[in-house]
């Protein structure tokens, strides 16, 4: 491993005014999004769909740090026959691959989620080096309910994220560590907290365990935020500050950078929560974005599957590409 050059590549993820664009949902994921307006998910659409992204050089150049893709995405050529990851490397920013093969049931923790994949990392990393991802992404779901999470899956997720990185990282990739805890319950902003902090110290215990180089990793953890069905709704400042307390608590100095995923956050609150975590300031790590919906809701709905909105899904994309990037800088207004 070459620990100077994957730090380099992890602050380039994270360079200040820049986010990622996660764009690796699978296809199931993908097709749930694709049915949301309307338009058949197939080799094709999803093709022309992130052709229409990373075509999109205001936003890929200017705003974008980095791109997740999916398996499907880095094999595939545009319609001129360049390959998809080309145009990226083209804008000017840093391809990157999800090699999680998604969740599986945790045997004996009913209702709990494990994730697979390790099986043949290895070798998948091998290739995907070759064909040009610098960095990987590997994203447990943890969530929250009456007696839920159990240690169990703590434990089991915080093992299989640190193997991941270990792999990544013996592969010259630099791994982004993905614990999310879901916001999809009726809990409080501070179970939340709770359940993040327990998650977020088992994750770096394993990675110490597992000798993961800090210096060579960007974590995308949760925000601490209340459930979607609670019916207290922290606000923006609270998110923020409680975040902050959080992160502090659990995130050594020596990682690089931490980019929040949205976790089903509205596009607006996503930017504004970002905002007000930058504006606090005085922190060890630079914050950003890593957004898989809050940056493509958008664009979906303005595309819907028509050739002739390619500009306007594009335009929507760039839009929402420079909120978070204000954000990463806490120069955002509504
Ligand atoms: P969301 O921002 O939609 O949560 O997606 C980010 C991601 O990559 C989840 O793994």
């Amino acid at each position: 491993m070459n620990l100077a050059d994957l730090n380099t590549v992890a602050l380039a993820m994270v360079t200040p005014g820049k986010g990622i664009l996660a764009a690796d949902e699978s296809s199931g994921t993908i097709k749930k999004r694709f049915d949301a307006i309307k338009v058949e998910s197939t080799e094709e659409t999803r093709r022309d769909y992130r052709e229409m992204l990373f075509r999109s050089q205001e936003a890929m150049s200017r705003y974008i740090s980095g791109v997740i893709l999916y398996d499907e995405t880095i094999w595939q050529n545009a319609r001129d026959g360049t390959p998809l990851i080309k145009l990226i490397e083209q804008a000017g920013a840093i391809p990157g691959i999800k090699v999680d093969e998604g969740t599986q049931p945790l045997p004996n923790c009913p209702g709990e989620l494990v994730t697979a994949g390790l099986d043949k990392l290895a070798e998948r990393l091998k290739k995907y080096y070759e064909r040009g991802a610098r960095f990987a992404k590997w994203r447990a779901v943890i969530d929250i309910g009456k007696t839920i999470p159990t240690m169990t899956a703590i434990s089991v997720n915080a093992h299989a994220l640190a193997r991941y990185a270990a792999l990544c990282q013996a592969a010259q990739i630099v791994p982004i560590v993905e614990p999310e805890v879901l916001m999809d319950g009726d809990h409080d902003i501070d179970r939340c907290y709770e359940v993040t902090e327990r998650v977020l110290n088992k994750t770096f215990q394993e990675m110490r365990v597992q000798r993961v180089a800090l210096e060579g990793m960007i974590l995308k953890p949760n925000m601490a935020i209340s459930g979607k069905k609670s019916s207290t709704q922290a606000s923006v400042e609270e998110v923020a500050q409680k975040t902050i307390r959080l992160l502090k608590a659990c995130v050594p100095a020596a990682v690089p950078g931490i980019a929040f995923l949205s976790g089903g956050q509205s596009d607006q609150e996503a930017t504004a929560h970002l905002d007000a975590m930058n504006r606090i300031g005085g922190l060890p790590w630079r914050l950003t974005f890593s957004y898989g919906r809050a940056l493509q809701a958008a664009p979906q709905q303005a595309w819907a599957g028509k050739a002739a909105n390619v500009a306007a899904g594009q335009q929507a994309f760039v839009h929402r590409a420079r909120m978070n990037a204000l954000a990463s800088k806490g120069e955002w207004k509504p």
